[in-house]
């Protein structure tokens, strides 16, 4: 018997019956080409994610029309020229039994006109606060035009072969911008009552079922709440559901947020939300409606999403980022190998933090992804001696791959334990997804055989005793002390030592630097009862953070009394204080500890003298350029991989 009974047994949607009832959420991956077809590496991803074992795969949402587009490179239904291309991932999908639909979408006001080439539309002239782009009312009869692109969209989806289409009714788009009164405001009658800001959706699943035919199952994504003021509430949700029902719709997918509220966390949950938070608001729509609803967003566990459906919260359980993760987790967690799989640390950098920069879709911790095809075509090798040098996650991503190939892998780290900098990127409160990270690259090391050296630091000399005929050179960065007077003293001490406990800190601190790393060691020293005060020389903190893990993170920081001082920069450091200077003059601040978070620079001397005994020497990670954990790791199993 599996180990997750309901989550892998059969489940029905209309006249769908689905192989178990893990179903991939839709997820924009920017893959398509220019015309918003499927590409070749599109395709290798899908076919990748449809092989480990999941259900149901619904595709990213895909615009009806091109000025429904919200990303440049986003696969589209706006044309019979994609239906090709679509019929390829259906068929990929197919031959492991997976059912298979298209999430049918717009972006309304949620867009620009420099990826639509076209001015942006809404129900009203109402701006989104993230796009900050002034929407042109639709007028009614480019709503009727709207209402038949969708059933074209079906139609297109029929045709490729699809088993059902989603209606993306969720997340701030355009039909959510005519259902909800935070960006409803017209007076006709698609506006004001609940049945006039209903009348939109209802005419696209009319005419949608129009065109596939009523035993065509047609599933639609709501936000269970809007969370924002005058937004759509559970209860909205609840009477939208139950018309939709009425009129035939075969599932219910319940998420929640839109982009005005993006950064309380809630449509794409951040690591410092813990996981399931929606899932109360799928339950609400489930004791509401007979037909089967769909929960999502950080079901990262199998447990817990066997506990939904015990608990009959849901009857399907979606997962996003949990695929760009680790594609084959359903298999494995129908096998009972629960602990091999990779999951996703909801860190949000790989994946949306890269859509919303307009790039296409990676995952920090699994560099395959969106890679599938160059990973597919490496060459068999000739087994060799590669020594990998540091055990932070570029050299750990690095031994996985090569080791997996084949090669015999030895892993030298300096300290007396794995995980470089991952130790003190999880320090800090709400950061806990780094430690699964190192976790599960340990369990990797161990699982495939890979001979971890402690306590080595490795040398040229060694590299030559060991034969190593690759050396992948992986020693990460080290913390950067300007030549500011006063920095020898010994309260001076920095965030890695801090965090990393080769250091502490007393009475007062003073952090030098505000960025991402900077306002994490302030939550770590203020909730250990610190008074905290951040120096910054930019004018805002953590800006690299993703978007709402730096909202939280701020809100947290205020709530603890963390001083801010921005446009500061720091002259000088003394015993009990560090001298600043800002637009206002020059100011002495209280300090009995000054911790340094100016950032890094690469760990440098070892290469030159590899590349004399070793005929094959690769840098990847932080020795190259101090960046983050995402490039490490992709640099790391490109180099595993080349090996
Ligand atoms: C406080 C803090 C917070 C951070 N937060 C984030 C975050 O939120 N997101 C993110 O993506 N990144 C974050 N980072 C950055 C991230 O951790 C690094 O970019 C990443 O760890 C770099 O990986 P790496 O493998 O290249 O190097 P490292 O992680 O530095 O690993 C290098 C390893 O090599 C070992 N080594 C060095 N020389 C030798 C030698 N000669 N022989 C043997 N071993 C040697 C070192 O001991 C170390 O273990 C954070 C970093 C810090 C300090
Ligand atoms: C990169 C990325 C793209 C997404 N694109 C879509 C989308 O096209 N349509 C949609 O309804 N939700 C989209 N989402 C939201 C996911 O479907 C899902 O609701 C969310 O990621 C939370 O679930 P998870 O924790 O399982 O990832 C996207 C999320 C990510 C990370
Ligand atoms: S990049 Fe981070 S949040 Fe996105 S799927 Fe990968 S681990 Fe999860």
């Amino acid at each position: 018997m599996s180990h997750y009974p309901l989550l892998f047994s059969p489940g029905q949607i209309g006249r769908l019956t689905t192989k178990n009832r893990v179903v991939m959420a839709p997820m924009v991956r920017n893959y398509g080409d220019d015309q918003g077809r499927v590409t070749p590496r599109y395709l290798a991803h899908m076919a990748r994610i449809a092989r480990g074992g999941v259900g149901t795969m619904i595709l990213d949402a895909m615009h009806v029309t091109p000025n429904g587009r919200g990303f440049l490179h986003q696969v589209g239904i706006h044309g019979d020229h994609v239906v090709p291309g679509l019929r390829d991932v259906v068929a990929a999908a197919h031959a492991h039994g997976v059912k298979i639909g298209p999430q049918l979408y717009h972006a309304g006001r949620q867009t620009k006109s420099a990826v639509t080439g076209a001015p942006v539309v809404a129900p009203s002239p109402i701006p989104d606060p993230v796009m900050n782009e002034l929407p042109r009312a639709l007028t009614t009869g480019e709503i009727q035009d709207l209402v038949e692109a969708f059933a074209q969209a079906a139609r297109r989806a029929k045709e490729a072969g699809f088993d059902f289409v989603e209606i993306h009714g969720a997340h701030g788009y355009l039909i959510t911008q005519f259902l909800s009164p935070f960006t409803n405001h017209r007076d006709d009658e698609y506006g004001g009552s609940d049945e006039n800001r209903f009348r939109f959706l209802a005419q696209i699943v009319e005419a949608v079922r129009g065109v596939v035919g009523a035993d065509f199952p047609v599933t639609v994504r709501l936000s269970g709440d809007e969370m924002v003021p005058q937004g759509l509430t559970p209860d909205d949700t609840v009477r939208i559901a139950r018309r939709l029902e009425a009129m035939g719709v075969a599932a219910l997918h319940i998420t929640a947020g839109n982009y005005a509220s993006y950064t309380r966390g809630y449509l794409i949950q951040p690591m410092a939300i813990p996981d399931g938070p929606l899932i109360p608001f799928a339950q609400r729509v489930k004791e509401n409606v007979g037909i089967p609803v769909i929960a999502v967003g950080k079901i990262r566990s199998p447990e817990l999403a066997e506990e939904v459906l015990q608990t009959g919260k849901a009857d399907f359980v979606a997962n996003g980022r949990m695929f760009l993760a680790d594609p084959d987790w359903p298999e494995k967690a129908r096998a009972g190998q629960t602990e091999t799989i990779n999951r996703c640390i909801a860190c949000n950098q790989g994946c949306i933090s890269r859509l919303f920069e307009g790039k296409d879709v990676w995952c920090t911790v699994n560099p395959e992804t969106s890679r599938e095809e160059q990973f597919a075509a490496a060459p068999p090798t000739a087994s060799k001696m590669v020594l990998v040098i540091g055990g932070g996650p570029g050299g750990m991503a690095a031994a996985k791959v090569a080791r997996g190939r084949g090669h015999r892998v030895i892993l030298c780290e300096e300290r007396d334990h794995l995980g470089g900098q991952l130790i003190a990127a999880a320090a800090a409160p709400h950061r806990p997804g780094w430690e699964e990270l190192r976790r599960y690259l340990m369990g990797e090391m161990d699982r495939l055989g890979v001979e971890v050296r402690l306590n080595t630091r490795a040398t040229a000399a060694l590299a030559q005793q060991l034969g190593a005929e690759v050396a992948i050179v992986a020693i990460g960065s080290a913390p950067i002390r300007p030549a500011i007077t006063g920095i020898e003293h010994a309260n001076v001490i920095t965030a890695r030592d801090l965090l990393e406990g080769r250091a502490t800190a007393t009475g007062r601190v003073i952090i030098a630097g505000g960025g991402c790393a900077g306002a994490q060691t302030a939550e770590y020293l203020a909730v250990r009862g610190h008074p905290v005060t951040i120096v910054e020389m930019m004018g805002s903190l953590a800006v690299e953070a993703p978007m709402a893990d730096r909202e939280l993170l701020l809100g947290r920081l205020q709530q603890l009394g963390v001083v801010f001082r921005v446009d500061t920069r720091i002259m000088s450091m003394q015993a009990g204080a560090v001298t600043v200077e800002h637009p206002g003059g020059v100011e002495d601040l209280p300090a009995d500890t000054v911790v340094l978070c100016l950032g890094s620079t690469p760990v440098d001397g070892l290469v030159d003298e590899l590349t004399r005994v070793v005929p094959r020497v690769v840098s990847v990670g932080d020795v190259v350029q101090p960046r983050q954990v995402t490039e490490a790791m992709v640099e790391g199993a490109l180099a595993g991989l080349s090996c």
